[in-house]
């Protein structure tokens, strides 16, 4: 362990969409381009924006298009990668109006949060995705699959991992799935286990798709990071300060916190690229517009220190 020389790892920030979606205060619009715009600023390089949902499903993601519409061009233009998370046909013809390049897709191993959560059954979501997955092949977009609950369900308990890859193999044959985004939707995966699930998807799959997205609920997400990286997963997401919870899944707390992913991988001799003190601004920018103090004990020792010096 520790010997290996890390190759380049994707981070993946989801705090502008994963972190403020479980916000009940509204958020104003620009205080939502003003945080993605720092989250840029301070070096993230891949930053989902934003989703085309429902607007009774999830209230703070309704200004999804004025959102995706001021950051998109401005930030594409200096080469970041802006993408939305999309449920359904109408959601992509929204994006697509707005010359979305990097779709997200969702569907998860369990039957019963699918329901809770997109109000279809597997099959259903299989269905109602491929078509906006065809057409988004058609015009060269990115597609990235969410597996939600690979690691436990909130209603379901424990998934088996033939039930992992049997998702995995559906988002690749039949969504196009340029990468496939693990998700431990509640927070309860422990290192075994997620050896386990990575040592079963590389062996029918290979890894070179396969990205990890954990919440931290149980405190596991940088040890399950650490057994990734030394499995040979690459990519990761994140949320700045921890942000976040699923409106679906009760109880589960916010994504691992940027910080405390780029301190790990700094400290393993990987270069992430991100300013801290930027990014530490950016976090601080949104949590005082949520009221709320970040769970990222690096990002909290960090402005501390800050604040004595
Ligand atoms: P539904 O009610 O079954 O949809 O919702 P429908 O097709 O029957 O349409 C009902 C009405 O909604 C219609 O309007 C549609 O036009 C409208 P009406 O005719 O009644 O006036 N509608 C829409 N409006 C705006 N945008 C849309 C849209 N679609 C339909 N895209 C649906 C099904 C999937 C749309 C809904 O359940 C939904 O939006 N769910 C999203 C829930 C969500 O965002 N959950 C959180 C994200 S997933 C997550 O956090 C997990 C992840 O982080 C990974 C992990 O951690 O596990 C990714
Ligand atoms: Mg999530």
């Amino acid at each position: 362990m520790f010997e290996q020389k890390y190759p380049e790892i994707k981070i993946v920030e989801v705090g502008p969409r994963d972190g403020l979606q479980n916000e009940k205060k509204a958020i104003a619009t620009e205080d939502k381009i003003s945080f993605i715009n720092a989250l840029a600023e301070a070096g993230l390089q891949n930053i989902e924006a934003t989703s085309f949902v429902k607007p009774q499903a999830v209230a703070q993601m309704s200004d999804s298009s004025e959102v995706f519409e001021q950051v998109f061009s401005p930030l594409s233009q200096k080469g970041k990668v802006i993408s939305a998370l999309i449920p359904n046909m109408k959601g992509f013809e929204q994006a697509l109006a707005l010359g979305i390049k990097d779709i997200a897709l969702f569907t998860a191993t369990s039957e019963l949060f699918n329901k809770k959560n997109i109000n279809a059954t597997i099959d259903e979501s299989f269905e109602r995705q491929k078509l906006v997955a065809q057409e988004a092949k058609k015009r060269g977009i990115n597609i990235r699959v969410y597996i939600s609950t690979a690691f436990g369900c909130p209603y379901e308990g424990e998934i088996p991992v033939s039930q992992v890859l049997n998702i995995y193999k559906r988002a690749l044959e039949e969504l196009s799935a340029d990468e496939v985004a693990v998700s431990d939707t509640i927070g309860s995966a422990t290192p075994k286990h997620v050896q386990t699930v990575i040592k079963a998807v590389k062996k029918d799959f290979g890894l070179k798709k396969c990205a990890l997205h954990f919440h931290d609920t149980r405190g596991m997400a940088l040890c399950n990071i650490l057994t990734a990286l030394e499995n040979e997963i690459y990519i990761f997401d994140s949320a700045a300060g921890g942000l976040g919870g699923c409106p679906y899944a009760k109880g589960a707390t916010g994504n691992v916190a940027t910080e405390d992913l780029v301190y790990l991988l700094e400290s393993l001799g990987v270069s992430t690229g991100i300013d801290m003190d930027k990014l530490s601004q950016a976090s601080s920018f949104i949590f005082e517009k949520i009221e709320k103090s970040s769970t990222s004990k690096f990002l909290t020792s960090y402005l501390k220190a800050k604040q004595s010096v």
